[in-house]
């Protein structure tokens, strides 16, 4: 059966080409480094002088009077992780509803192109979950060749997992399979990359509009995010030769991870070590006694000068 997608216009292009900033652009005492309760660690900033390039850079909105909350692009960014390469942000449910009174399917689908971002859609993070009945939705790529299916037909809820390195995704939901004979008990189908962990099935989902409201038509995702050039991936072997003077491990005690999703690099502390590994003298040393208290006239491991673990005083 040939299937037909219905594509609205509506979506989001996120087209942050990765320049990198000059090697002293090290962030400023005069940068924020928190919006809201949100942490925001270099390389990401907020304004152009704070972050490492476009694409690190946040705004920082009031949304409510007196409650601040950061933004990549116009997607609400929830978390952000150095150690992980990680960020959290709310990407839109895409719907396929009925309508009574017009007696046709509405569409409100989202397509999210970060392929000349920082970032891709985590592989491990994901879920495309699918809720409703009589519902079959794809993921298309930029081509629109399906990349995952995801496709209901009474259970109410089915999920599949995502490939690797997917920088752009765009739902499609097949209109020979609707809502029109069952609308008055749900009239609604909704598809979206989510995070695995933050989705959890409810029947009332099926039938009423509380999956769409909890989180004002978003759902939360997963972005890895890497240093990366636009098309230009420089791995760590490349990256450390520093040949443009944008190596960005600039931290003593830090060490280079090729991206695992999509080109591109990150920076991590060497054993021992924690902190920023993107900042100099970011990476200190881990408080090792902090988790595993020291046994008592024990000394705590210092990497820096080697001193041998655990030294007991005691005879
Ligand atoms: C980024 O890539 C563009 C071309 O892809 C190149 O012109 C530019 O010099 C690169 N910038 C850095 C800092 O590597
Ligand atoms: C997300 O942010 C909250 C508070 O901002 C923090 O408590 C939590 O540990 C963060 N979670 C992750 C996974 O980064
Ligand atoms: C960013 O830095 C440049 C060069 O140092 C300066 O001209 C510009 O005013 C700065 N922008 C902001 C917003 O501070
Ligand atoms: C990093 O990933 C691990 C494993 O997936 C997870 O348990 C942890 O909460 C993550 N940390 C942050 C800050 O996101
Ligand atoms: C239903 O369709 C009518 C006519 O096209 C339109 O005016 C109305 O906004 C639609 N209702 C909803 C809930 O989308
Ligand atoms: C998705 O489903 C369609 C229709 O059943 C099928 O033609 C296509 O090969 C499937 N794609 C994948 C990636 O499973
Ligand atoms: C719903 O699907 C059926 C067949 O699957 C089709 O005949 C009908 O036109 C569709 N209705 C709408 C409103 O798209
Ligand atoms: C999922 O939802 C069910 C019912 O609402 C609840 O009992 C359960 O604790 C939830 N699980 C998680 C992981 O949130
Ligand atoms: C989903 O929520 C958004 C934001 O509140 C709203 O604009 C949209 O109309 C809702 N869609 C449905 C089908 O409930
Ligand atoms: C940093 O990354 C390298 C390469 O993956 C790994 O061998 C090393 O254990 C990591 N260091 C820390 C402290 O996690």
């Amino acid at each position: 059966m040939e299937a037909h997608f219905l594509l609205l216009g509506l979506g989001l292009v996120l087209l942050l080409a990765a320049q990198h900033a000059p090697a002293v652009a090290i962030p400023g005492p005069e940068c924020q480094t928190k919006c809201g309760e949100v942490d925001i660690p270099y390389p990401f900033g907020i304004g152009d002088n704070c972050s490492l390039s476009t694409g690190f850079n946040a705004i920082c909105q009031e949304v409510q009077r007196g409650v601040y909350k950061p933004f990549l692009g116009n997607v609400e960014l929830l978390n952000i992780s150095l150690i992980n390469g990680t960020i959290r942000e709310l990407n839109h449910i895409s719907t396929y509803c009925y309508n009574s009174s017009s007696g046709m399917m509405d569409a409100d689908t989202w397509y999210y192109d970060v392929r000349l971002s920082p970032y891709r859609f985590s592989d491990v993070h994901h879920k495309f979950p699918v809720i409703g009945c009589n519902t079959l939705t794809y993921i298309k790529d930029r081509n629109l060749i399906d990349l995952t299916n995801g496709s209901c037909s009474g259970m109410g809820c089915c999920q599949t997992a995502i490939p690797k390195g997917m920088g752009y995704y765009q739902v499609g939901f097949d209109s020979g399979f609707n809502t029109s004979q069952i609308w008055s008990f749900s009239r609604c189908s909704y598809a979206m990359l989510m995070e695995v962990e933050a989705f959890n099935f409810s029947i009332a989902y099926l039938s009423t509009t509380k999956f769409n409201d909890t989180n004002t038509g978003r759902a939360p995702v997963v972005m890895a995010w890497a240093i990366r050039n636009g098309t230009m991936s420089l791995g760590c072997d490349e990256a450390k030769l520093n040949k443009m003077g944008t190596y960005a491990c600039l931290s003593s005690n830090s060490g280079c991870v090729d991206s695992r999703n999509g080109p591109g690099y990150l920076c991590n502390c060497s054993q021992g070590y924690e902190g920023n590994p993107y900042v100099r003298d970011g990476c200190h040393d881990a408080d090792e006694c902090k988790n595993s208290p020291c046994p008592s006239g024990g000394v705590c491991p210092q990497h820096n000068r080697r001193i041998p673990l655990f030294v007991s005083s005691r005879t």
